[in-house]
């Protein structure tokens, strides 16, 4: 087998220090928040696994259905001779792509990039094994960050797969669709996955599920504040809450601090209190529509040529060719 290559962009001390920054900004602010992408810890990446096989969370599988109908269409397409992936987790749907690509005798480089470098090195390894021939280049980084670092023959096809474009607040989403289409040149493409604006009861209980798979995902970026910087969160003390904002048309986590607490946070020298039924905000997960995220890409230099959704409407993937 060939071993994959993992460049590392994240130091050692990145998620001590770089969480450090963004737990003193967020705890401080009103209301507090902290940014999503610490909840992929190697635990957390696992949750998160478990949370695709829910019942109640339809985006894997609706996004699985369109890759498998379309990857023949996506690779006669592009003729990719690179995939990169951003936000890669497990790669999972992603090698419906790869067996794809092959077949159409066009892919010679797979270049995953995630932050958490658990999920990545083991995707990485696995697709090497798995596709013999292929050069595996993973990428420990930012996707917000680490861009330009991007290794890989063109033309290439950049995949962000999984709805995690709506984890972006809109500005954030704007600077990162800008920030692809500067990578690319004129003529490579992006495939781009978002779960779809749909009646609210179908959204609220995929981030509610009955098992709580959400709610510890959710609870376990206090545990990774506990880890890492020293924090004393009562993590049994706070609950997961999923609410539907019509207005914004996207669901936002929070977690509910159930009883009145006294934090202290050693390695920010800090301490946070909260009142009973204060609400943290984690996340937000954004639901589109075909006509603003055409608006969004053509914004971002990118011309959206194709769009498809599942069976049921509930996810679209569209294929956009940098201008
Ligand atoms: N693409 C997979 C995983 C989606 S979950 C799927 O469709 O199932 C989101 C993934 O993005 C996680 O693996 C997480 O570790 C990664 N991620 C989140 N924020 C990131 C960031 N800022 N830079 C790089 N990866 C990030
Ligand atoms: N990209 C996924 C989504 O927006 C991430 C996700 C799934 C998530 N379930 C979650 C994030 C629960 C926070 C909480 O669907």
């Amino acid at each position: 087998m060939t071993e994959p290559v993992v460049d590392v962009h994240l130091a050692e001390d990145h998620a001590a220090r770089a969480l450090a920054a963004d737990a003193r900004v967020g705890l401080a602010a009103n209301p507090k928040t902290l940014p999503p992408k610490w909840f992929y810890d190697a635990r957390g990446s696992e949750l998160f696994e478990q949370i695709t096989r829910l019942p109640e969370y339809y985006p894997t599988r609706a996004e699985r259905e369109i890759l498998g109908d379309r990857a023949g269409e996506i690779a006669s397409t592009s003729q990719a001779h690179t995939l990169v992936e951003l936000g890669s987790g497990s790669s999972e749907k992603t090698r419906l792509l790869l067996d794809a690509l092959r077949a159409a005798g066009t892919l010679h480089q797979f270049v995953p990039l995630d932050v958490s470098r658990t999920a990545l090195r083991e995707a990485a390894a696995a697709c090497a094994v798995d596709y013999p021939g292929l050069t595996v280049h993973g990428v420990v980084g930012d996707f917000t960050e680490h861009l330009a670092l991007l290794p890989g023959e063109v033309p290439r096809v950049v995949a962000f797969l999984g709805g995690t474009i709506g984890n972006l607040l809109p500005a954030e989403r704007a600077k990162f669709l800008r920030s692809v289409r500067h990578v690319l040149e004129p003529g490579e493409w992006l495939l781009l996955g978002t779960d779809l604006v749909k009646d609210v009861e179908t959204v609220r209980v995929a981030y509610d599920d009955a098992a709580g798979v959400t709610a510890e995902f959710n609870r376990n970026v206090l545990h990774v504040l506990n880890r890492e910087l020293g924090a004393d969160f009562d993590v049994s003390a706070f609950s997961h809450v999923a609410l539907w904002d019509p207005e914004n048309e996207w669901i936002e986590m929070r977690l509910r601090a159930e009883k009145a607490m006294r934090v202290t946070i050693p390695a920010l020298d800090m301490t946070v209190s909260f009142e009973e039924g204060e609400e943290l905000h984690t996340e937000i997960s954004a639901k589109f529509r075909r006509e603003g995220i055409t608006t969004e890409l053509a914004d971002a230099g990118f011309e959206l040529t194709r769009w498809w959704t599942d069976s049921a409407d509930r996810f679209g993937l569209s294929l956009s060719r940098a201008v």
